[in-house]
This record gives C-alpha cells, sequence and structure tokens, in this order.
C-alpha cells in the first residue's frame, strides 16, 4: 500500500487559501488592492470586530461585467497578465488571480459590481467558494465587495487570531500604509460604526504624511535622489525624536518587507548615534529589474541589484540629513556640567549632537563651587562609581545621582517660581478629541514648569518652550507622556512632581553611558556633599563604607 496519496481539491484549496488569507489585514489589503488596481480614486473600508465577523471594500473603479463577475472567483481567475512574458512587466497590485478565490473559499461573500457605462450592476453571492447567485442589482458606478464570517469553515485558522482590537490596529496601520503610497486616493476607515480615517485626496506624497501625521508637520526632512533609472523619495521625521515608530519601505507602490532596507535603517542610524525616526522611502525601479513573485501575499520581492537597491536608500538618508533645518544655537553638545580639561585616565565620549538650547552650559549657581575633597577611585560594573572620602569608601549609583540632583534642582526653580523656559523649534501635536478643554485648562500650571504651547491649526497646538536644563527629546517624550496619564493632570499639584521626576529620570545619565573624567569630578562633587542620598523614587544612590566597618570585617578591630 503506498504512503502517497494525492490531495483532494478540497485540502489543495485550503492550503492555499490559507497562503493567501492568513487573517483580517490579508483580506483587507488584497481587496483594497483590487481596488487601486481597477483605478478607484476612493476606497471606504468597514470592518467590525476586527473585521473577524465582517469586511466591506467598496470602490469607485471600473467595476466589472456579469461574465467578468462570474469568473473572477476561479482560481487562477485575473484579467491583469496572460503570457509568462507579462510576469516581468507587472504594473498592477495583483496577477495571480487568487485573492477572490481564496477569500471565498473560507468566507461568506458577496460583489456588488456596475461599470461606468452599464446601465445595471449585477451581484454576485457565494459561500465557502460556491456561487449561489449572480443577479442584476441597482447600485452605482465601482464595486463593493463583503466578506463575513471569515474562517468560519477553517476554525484551526480562527484560533490563530488575536483580539479584535488587535486586528483592528493591523487593519489600520495598512490603510496608513496604502494612503502614504497612494496619495492620490481617498481613503476611509470604519470600525465598529466608528470613523478611524478620513483621508481626503492630497497632491503629493508630503501632504499626504502630514495629514496622517500632524505633529510631523515642522519636523519633516525629505530628499530625492536618482541614480540611473532607480528614483527614490525618502520622507523622515527629525533625528533623535522617536515621534512614530513608523517604518515604511515602498517599491513601485508595492508595501514590501526587505532586509536591505532595515539593513540601510540600522547602519545609518546606528553610526549617526541617533534613534530612527518616521521614516518612509519609495522608489521606482523598472519593472524588469524586480521580481515580485516570490511571496503569495506579495508581501517580498525579489531586487535584481541589491546593491543599488542599497546604495538609493542610504543616499536619501544622508541627502535627508544634510537637508536639516539647521537653526543657529541649536546643535551644541552634551555635557553633564561645565567641562574643564579631560584627565587622561578616563575615557572620552565623544560630544553628541542633540536638539537642545541650554543644558549645563552655565555652572549651577546655587553651589558656589564646593572643594573637591575626594578621590576618585574609578567606577565598578555599570554605572558605580567608587570614591575615596574621608576615610570612607562610597559607592555612587551615578544614574540615581544625577537624577536626583536634577530633580531637585528643577523643583527648586518651580517652587521657588524662577523656571527660565527654553524656547524650541515648535513642536506640533494634535491632541485627542475630548482632551482639548483639559489641555486647556492645564495651560497655566504647564507653562510654570516651562511647557508653553499656543493653538496652531484648527485641531492643533505647537509646544514652543520646555523646561529648562533639559534635552528637546526629554521634553517632548515627557510632554507626551503627560498627555497621556490622565489622573495626574487632574491633580495640578501631582502634575508638577510627576513631570520634573519624569523629567529628572529621562535626562539623567543612563547606567551604562560612560562618563568623562569631569563628568564624573563635576557629578561627584556635588553628590557627595548631597544631604538627601535617594533619588525621587526613594532609592539610595550612595552606599558608604567606613574604615572602621572595614577593618573590622578584616579582624583588625574588635
Ligand atoms: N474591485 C474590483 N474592481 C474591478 N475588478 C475587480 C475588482 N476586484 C477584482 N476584480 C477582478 O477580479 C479578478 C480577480 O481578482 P483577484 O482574485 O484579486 O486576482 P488578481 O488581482 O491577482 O487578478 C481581477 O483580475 C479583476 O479583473
Ligand atoms: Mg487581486
Amino acid at each position: 500500500m503506498s504512503h502517497i496519496k494525492i490531495l483532494s481539491d478540497e485540502v489543495v484549496a485550503a492550503i492555499s487559501a490559507g497562503e493567501v488569507v492568513e487573517r483580517p489585514l490579508s483580506v483587507v489589503k488584497e481587496l483594497v488592492e483590487n481596488s487601486i488596481d481597477a483605478g478607484a480614486t476612493r476606497i471606504e473600508v468597514t470592518i467590525e470586530k476586527g473585521g473577524k465577523s465582517y469586511i466591506k471594500v467598496r470602490d469607485n473603479g471600473s467595476g466589472m461585467s456579469m461574465e467578468d463577475l462570474k469568473l473572477c472567483l476561479y482560481k487562477h481567475a485575473t484579467s491583469k497578465i496572460s503570457t509568462r512574458e507579462d510576469l516581468f512587466n507587472i504594473k498592477t497590485m495583483g496577477f495571480r488571480g487568487e485573492a477572490l478565490y481564496s477569500i471565498s473559499k473560507v468566507s461568506d461573500l458577496s460583489i456588488t459590481t456596475k461599470r461606468h457605462d452599464d446601465i445595471t450592476g449585477y451581484k454576485l453571492t457565494a459561500k465557502g467558494g460556491r456561487i449561489l447567485s449572480v443577479i442584476d442589482q441597482g447600485t452605482q458606478n465601482g464595486t463593493t465587495v463583503e466578506v463575513s464570517n471569515l474562517f468560519y469553515n477553517v476554525p484551526v485558522r480562527k484560533k490563530f487570531l488575536k483580539s479584535d482590537s488587535w486586528e483592528k490596529t493591523l487593519i489600520t496601520e495598512y490603510i496608513e500604509q496604502a494612503a502614504l503610497t497612494y496619495p492620490y486616493i481617498s481613503f476611509f476607515l470604519n470600525a465598529d460604526r466608528k470613523n478611524l480615517l478620513t483621508l481626503a485626496t492630497c497632491n503629493s506624497k508630503t501632504e499626504r504624511v502630514k495629514q496622517l501625521f500632524p505633529e510631523l508637520i515642522n519636523s519633516l526632512m525629505e530628499s530625492k535622489v536618482l541614480i540611473d533609472n532607480y528614483e527614490g523619495e525618502a520622507y523622515l521625521s527629525l533625528p533623535n525624536i522617536e515621534l512614530q515608530n513608523f517604518q515604511l519601505f515602498s517599491v513601485n507602490n508595492r508595501i514590501v518587507k526587505d532586509r536591505i532596507f532595515f539593513k540601510a535603517i540600522q547602519d545609518f542610524f546606528s553610526s549617526q548615534r541617533k534613534k530612527s525616526p518616521f521614516i518612509f522611502v519609495s522608489l521606482h525601479i523598472p519593472e524588469d529589474e524586480l521580481d515580485v513573485n516570490v511571496h503569495p501575499a506579495k508581501r517580498e520581492v525579489k531586487f535584481r541589484d541589491n546593491n543599488k537597491i542599497y546604495t538609493v536608500i542610504r543616499q536619501l538618508f544622508e541627502k535627508a540629513s544634510f537637508n536639516l533645518p539647521e537653526k543657529e544655537g541649536l546643535y551644541i553638545t552634551r555635557k553633564l556640567f561645565t567641562i574643564s580639561s579631560p584627565k587622561p585616565e578616563f575615557r572620552i565620549e565623544e560630544p553628541q549632537r542633540i536638539f537642545v538650547q541650554t543644558m549645563w552650559e552655565e555652572k549651577p549657581d546655587h553651589k558656589a563651587s564646593p572643594v573637591k575633597d575626594f578621590r576618585v577611585i574609578g567606577s565598578f560594573g555599570t554605572g558605580f562609581l567608587l570614591i575615596e572620602k574621608d576615610k570612607s569608601l562610597f559607592i555612587i549609583d551615578q544614574h540615581a545621582a544625577h537624577e536626583r540632583l536634577l530633580f531637585d534642582r528643577l523643583m527648586a526653580e518651580y517652587e521657588k517660581k524662577t523656571v527660565r523656559p527654553q524656547m524650541v523649534i515648535p513642536y506640533v501635536f494634535s491632541p485627542k478629541k475630548g482632551s482639548v478643554e483639559l489641555l486647556e485648562e492645564l495651560k497655566a500650571p504647564l507653562a510654570e514648569l516651562g511647557f508653553v504651547f499656543e493653538p496652531a491649526a484648527p485641531s492643533s497646538y505647537a509646544l514652543v518652550s520646555l523646561p529648562p536644563h533639559i534635552s528637546y527629546e526629554t521634553g517632548i517624550k515627557t510632554f507626551l507622556e503627560l498627555m497621556e496619564d490622565k489622573d495626574c493632570l487632574k491633580l495640578s499639584k501631582d502634575l508638577a512632581y510627576k513631570a520634573i521626576a519624569s523629567l529628572a529620570c529621562k535626562e539623567a545619565v543612563k547606567k551604562s553611558d560612560p562618563l568623562t573624567a569631569d563628568e564624573i569630578n563635576n557629578l561627584l562633587t556635588e553628590a557627595v556633599n548631597y544631604n538627601k542620598p535617594y533619588c525621587p523614587h526613594g532609592r539610595n544612590f550612595i552606599v558608604e563604607i567606613t574604615m572602621e566597618e572595614l577593618e573590622k570585617r578584616f579582624g583588625r578591630k574588635d
């Protein structure tokens, strides 16, 4: 008896449906791509329960004839290619003729469609891939595909889905990505009867980026590169601000996940010691330099010349950074305290370029240069400094100590009302609906801390100044966190404490930051003489072991 069996058509269909239709997102993606291929200028997506129970994609594209409608559910039924050669010159998103076939196999599906010149439209209904009916149906121009009860006949796949809100987020992110790639199409997303995205048509990618991310209005860097016949465009947010963890790569308007793109990001941003910001790179290359037929869900592509792709992306990053809107005086080096000549026994950190106006430039005025009466022995592990003073060994936690000093300094200025806000490049943000009133109420208490903002556009504000002694990045991050923290916003006393503690914690040197000799000296001069050896979180930042104690431990003394 043979072990090998030829699988039934039903099993084969389930396997191939699994390749294309992994989750509700896959359905949305395939249907939106079909709408794009049909020349739509308006695409409306409606979902319920993260797409698990219902998905509708309506477009104003070409529509289908009755004959095409009857054919479109068959496997490998496509109007987009016909010969082998066509595979190397694909200008449409789809070409495999598998999507509608696969989706219909695992759901209840209906397609209502009308071509612009036809008098009437048609409606097809199907269940589990079987066509139930095709009837004449009055409808508007274009196509509407409705998919319900996804995976009703594949319970295993259903089990692998995440929560409704997770699936909804995946779909929202995809629509944002599609909208960025196709700025000339208007996109709408409605989830569980709420409008999540309303994106009118835009005239350019720049406009679309700003429409989707108003917080980038004043901080968008752009570049364009042309190498032979490879064209590239990049859109990046200013460095050092992690506004969005958003990285998108499209090639010939196809959204692809490609390791060359991620490698270019890693190489460029880590060598610049910058965090990777909002990044959108769009390339247009000749169709025959690209093989799109390597992944069933078309997430991956193969390039003929990987090096060239890498070079274009790198040049885009370099050019965008070079085009940075640099304001005089806004870049200064990071110093902990006033720096005198560095001592050779410590590693000297290269000054880091970051966005801030003034930071540790002046000597702290509330401490009149205390006399240095300690000796630095060195460092221990990560972030502990060893010091000898008055016949004691002190072990200091560098992060906690710096945090405490910063906290007290900021708190003292706040309490004495001597905060001198630092003017910064305006940072535009859009408060969530319903929090505008609260924000207006908090305008005064936040200004006392140094956070000053003004209305910028109908639904957004510009943060124009930050508390002193901190970097731009720390200031913006703390501000955004405060905006999220509804509980602390209600109590303005709590607000000041939370804000200052958060600023100090973010700004303080990290445990793993190597310090220069002078930074250590300056930090210790203050810390060793400090009378409150606790960080704002209540952790001790200094431990003292006296000579007496040591002698006792070694049995030299009783
Ligand atoms: N929204 C739509 N508007 C017009 N025609 C469509 C639409 N969706 C699908 N079609 C037709 O159905 C065919 C099959 O679609 P699909 O299964 O996604 O395969 P593919 O996109 O790879 O051709 C398409 O080639 C197209 O002719
Ligand atoms: Mg398709």
